[in-house]
């Protein structure tokens, strides 16, 4: 009965919805009553945060509103804001101009799908004068923040002068805890910057978790197993958080400039954790260990260069130093240990191990531990229930629908739904992107996928969404090609509009509500909320000096600097070049924060990485040069020639079964013409937006 009385409501709002009321935005809002009238944002606003509840949290109810002061900024142009004002709760209270208040009110009680109490639901009341946020918790405000962020820029991007909410009262909470994304850092490597970017684009879409794998290797069955070889001591393997100097496990980063010292991590970990973002961070063991089998071979299990080898008497101590060293980092209150894909013939080793980790990390800490979902058949031990388990695979992981009615919490990561693969997957096993058919028709007879969603063919391994030890779901970006297949703004794209698709199906579910979205509904929203985003500029976009044109630079150049870092595909930059014919072409033609392009063979670098386009410039004569780029490729047009594109390319071995070729995006390295060394002549640089 009070189901069908909470529908009748949601019903009635489902038509302002859209109409006269708030836009349909990512994700939706649970409901919004109407009321007369609305909030005009007028160039002059004032932030007010409740001065008794100011300090609440970490990061506190005053940190959130800074930063919802700064993104208020970015998104609407026209308001100048004075710094966020503290002043005790008054109701009816307003400052002479229009007032957005952020406060709490502990009596709120919002619940997940599942009936247990969750912090992140919000509240907003709109009246003529105020806008009043609140929430049980500063996080529940933040996201609040959010929804009133993009009501602003969804009205924007509708061509309206001002923003004006309309009166009346929104009630919002997430139907599930955790709404992750997690990356494959450890194959590949993204520098913390980035990643903070990713926080904060994720942020945006109310995503509450990324989980970052951060140790792992190259798989390749001939350098590993192959018959009395050494090629496992070669293949690429990577340990991304740096010990501090002298320390007695400094042997375990292979690649100290691919790794995050304590300064770099925790800065991004602050940066996400102020947006409401927790880390979760993953040490992968006792398989996928390459890297810790390279520095102490004699863990290793025998003919399983990647196993470690859990019943020798060192292993579990070394791998508890390994947490020892780096627990103090993490501020998450769970960590993964991993534990995926281990011989099904040590099962007992598995899980006793697994179990003694949980305790050791428990009782250190106080932090709880997840692992992937691994089917480790014992007929004699268990995996202890404090243990998180993260299904991602039928039928080799235990059925998740067994695994909740034994009692056991899990996160959906099931890859029929939620694994991609950067570039390219093995067979084209994945989509570039989380696939929207399968994302919005999900189950058969469903309304679409959702957490509690684990089958697109066999309905009984779904469970409801009201499942008490369903916590949520985390979708996920493996780099199996590693460091060479894409740039790190690549994996942005492919990530982009599979944050926002995910952050609507984690949050309102997709037969729960009747306010949920439909595709129609996120196919309009999406592309302007991604160009509205907040707080980062992932898609590099610039300013053109006039028309679509960014750089426009006639006569002969040395060495210039321009006042634009890197610029996103789509674009076309055009110059001609004469290399000097009495040095060496060494040197760059052009060098931007995301990437360079070197004179020697038209080389593109990003990301550490080279990838030449085989063009050897004449020194004789100028040669012009058009680079067209997309997110998709990069091609180069010499002399004219447009019958015959020259891509740039990368080559990557495919579990050494195959090598596949790929197209490379790269963007406008547009900082700097010419430089280190280059000795030679570059005229005529013009760089424009689109291909
Ligand atoms: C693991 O180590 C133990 C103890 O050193 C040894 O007896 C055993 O053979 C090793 N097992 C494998 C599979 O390497
Ligand atoms: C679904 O559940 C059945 C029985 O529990 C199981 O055998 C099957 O492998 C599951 N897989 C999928 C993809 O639905
Ligand atoms: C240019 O590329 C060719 C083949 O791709 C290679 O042999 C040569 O060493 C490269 N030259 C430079 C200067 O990188
Ligand atoms: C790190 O150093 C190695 C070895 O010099 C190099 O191959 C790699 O490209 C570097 N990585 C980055 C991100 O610069
Ligand atoms: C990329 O790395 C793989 C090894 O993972 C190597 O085989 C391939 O040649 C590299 N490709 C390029 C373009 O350097
Ligand atoms: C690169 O992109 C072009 C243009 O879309 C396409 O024709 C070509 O097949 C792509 N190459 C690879 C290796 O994917």
């Amino acid at each position: 009965m009070f189901l069908g009385a909470a529908l009748l409501v949601l019903t009635t709002c489902s038509v302002a919805l859209g109409s006269d009321g708030l836009k349909p935005q990512i994700p939706s809002v649970a409901s919004f009553k109407p009321s007369r009238g609305s909030f005009e944002l007028s160039p002059v606003v004032q932030i007010v945060v409740d001065s008794k509840y100011a300090s609440h949290g970490s990061p506190s109810l005053f940190d959130f509103a800074e930063t919802f002061s700064d993104d208020l900024k970015d998104i609407i142009g026209y308001v100048s804001l004075a710094p966020v004002l503290l002043s005790p709760f008054v109701p009816g209270i307003t400052f002479g101009i229009p007032t957005i208040y952020l406060t709490l009110d502990t009596s709120l009680n919002y619940k997940l799908f599942n009936g247990k109490t969750t912090d992140e639901g919000y509240d907003i009341e709109v009246s003529q004068d105020s806008l009043i946020v609140k929430s049980s918790a500063p996080l529940g405000v933040w996201w609040g923040t959010r929804t009133l962020l993009q009501q602003a820029a969804l009205q924007l991007a509708d061509g309206e002068k001002r923003v004006s909410f309309p009166a009346g009262s929104i009630t919002d909470s997430p139907g599930w805890e955790v709404r992750g994304f997690m990356l494959d850092a450890g194959r590949h490597w993204f520098d913390a910057s980035f990643l903070g970017d990713l926080c904060i684009y994720a942020s945006f879409f109310k995503i509450n978790e990324m989980h970052l794998h951060a140790s792992d290797n190259l798989w390749n069955p001939a350098f590993l197993y192959g018959e009395g070889n050494e090629g496992w001591k070669h293949l690429y393997a990577a340990f991304r958080f740096q010990p501090p100097p002298g320390s007695p496990i400094d042997g375990l980063v292979p690649h100290k400039n691919e790794s995050w010292t304590k300064q770099q991590f925790t800065t991004m970990q602050e940066t996400c954790a102020k947006h409401g973002i927790t880390v979760v961070p993953e040490i992968d063991t006792p398989g996928h260990s390459l890297v810790i089998n390279q520095w102490k071979p004699e863990l290793m299990e025998n003919g399983a260069p990647d196993h470690l080898n859990l019943s020798y008497p060192e292993t579990i101590p070394t791998i508890k130093s390994i947490w020892d060293e780096f627990l103090p980092w993490f501020s998450a209150s769970e960590v993964s240990i991993g534990a995926d894909e281990y011989d099904a013939s040590l099962a007992n080793d598995y899980i006793s191990f697994v179990n003694e980790m949980s305790s050791y990390i428990s009782s250190k800490t106080g932090k709880s531990i997840r692992i992937w979902g691994t089917n480790e058949p014992s007929k004699t031990m268990s995996v202890s229930k404090d243990i998180t388990i993260q299904h991602w695979d039928f039928p080799g992981d235990d059925i998740p629908i067994q695994l909740l009615q034994k009692g056991y919490r899990v996160i959906n990561s099931e890859q029929a739904f939620l694994y991609l693969d950067g570039k390219t997957s093995e067979g084209g096993q994945f989509p570039q992107e989380l696939d929207q058919d399968l994302i919005w028709a999900g189950a058969p007879g469903g309304k679409g996928w959702a957490p509690n969603i684990f089958s697109p063919s066999d309905p009984s391994n779904n469970t409801s969404p009201d499942d008490p030890n369903l916590r949520g779901s985390i979708f996920a970006l493996w780099n199996d090609w590693g460091n060479n297949a894409t740039t790190a703004l690549e994996i942005y794209y492919q990530l982009a509009r599979s944050v926002a698709v995910f952050g609507e199906k984690a949050w309102a579910g997709s037969d729960v509500r009747q306010t949920a979205l439909t595709r129609a509904q996120f196919d309009a929203a999406y592309p302007l909320l991604n160009a509205a985003a907040p707080g980062q500029n992932l898609n590099r976009v610039v300013k053109p000096l006039y028309g679509n044109v960014v750089l426009d630079l006639p006569g002969t150049h040395s060495v210039l600097t321009t006042h634009v870092p890197s610029v996103g595909p789509p674009y076309t930059l055009s110059f001609s070049v004469m290399p000097d014919d009495k040095t060496p072409s060494t040197g760059l033609l052009f060098s931007g924060t995301d990437s360079k392009l070197h004179v020697a063979n038209l080389t593109f670098e990003a990301t550490g990485q080279l990838y030449a386009l085989g063009y050897v410039l004449p020194t004789h004569r100028f040669t012009t040069v058009e680079i067209h780029a997309t997110r998709e490729y990069t091609y180069a047009v010499i002399d004219g020639d447009e019958a015959h594109p020259r891509y740039w390319h990368t080559l990557m071995d495919i579990w050494g079964d195959y090598m596949a070729l790929g197209n490379m995006s790269f963007a406008a390295p547009s900082a700097q013409i010419g430089g280190d060394g280059f000795r030679g002549k570059i005229k005529d640089v013009k760089l424009t937006l689109g291909a």
